[in-house]
C-alpha cells in the first residue's frame, strides 16, 4: 500500500507582506528547494522552479487568462492546482500549500511503500 507522508515547512512568515500583484510569481526557497509561488484568483499555489520540458524557469513565464502557468521557453501551460500540461505530456511538480495564522506552510509530499 502507498502511503502519503505530507512535511509543512514554513515558508514566509506574514503572507501580507509579500507585495505582489495578481497572477504574477515569484522563486522563493524552502527545505533548500527553489519553489515557485503564484498568486491567482486570491489563491497561492506553489510549483517547481523549473519546468519539466526543458527546464525553463517557470517565474519568468507567466499566467495566462485560463489561470495557467505558461513557462517562457516553448510556452506550455500548466494547471496551477494539478500541474497538468494542457497537452498532457508533462506534469509540473505541484505543492501543497497552507495558510496559518497569516504564515505560509508549504507541504513536500513523501511516498513510501508499506508492505
Ligand atoms: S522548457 Fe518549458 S515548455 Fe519547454
Amino acid at each position: 500500500m502507498l502511503q502519503k507522508t505530507i512535511h509543512w515547512f514554513k515558508a514566509v512568515d506574514d503572507v501580507n507582506n509579500i507585495h505582489w500583484q495578481e497572477n504574477s510569481m515569484c522563486v522563493i526557497e524552502v527545505n533548500d528547494t527553489k519553489i515557485t509561488l503564484a498568486l491567482n484568483k486570491q489563491s497561492i499555489h506553489a510549483f517547481a522552479y523549473k519546468c519539466p520540458h526543458a527546464g525553463g524557469i517557470m517565474s519568468e513565464g507567466f499566467i495566462d487568462a485560463m489561470g495557467n502557468a505558461v513557462c517562457p521557453v516553448h510556452q506550455y501551460r500548466f494547471n496551477l492546482k494539478t500541474g497538468r500540461n494542457s497537452t498532457g505530456e508533462d506534469f509540473l511538480k505541484t505543492y501543497l500549500v497552507e495558510i496559518r495564522d497569516s504564515a505560509l506552510y508549504v507541504g513536500f509530499e513523501e511516498k513510501n511503500w508499506k508492505f
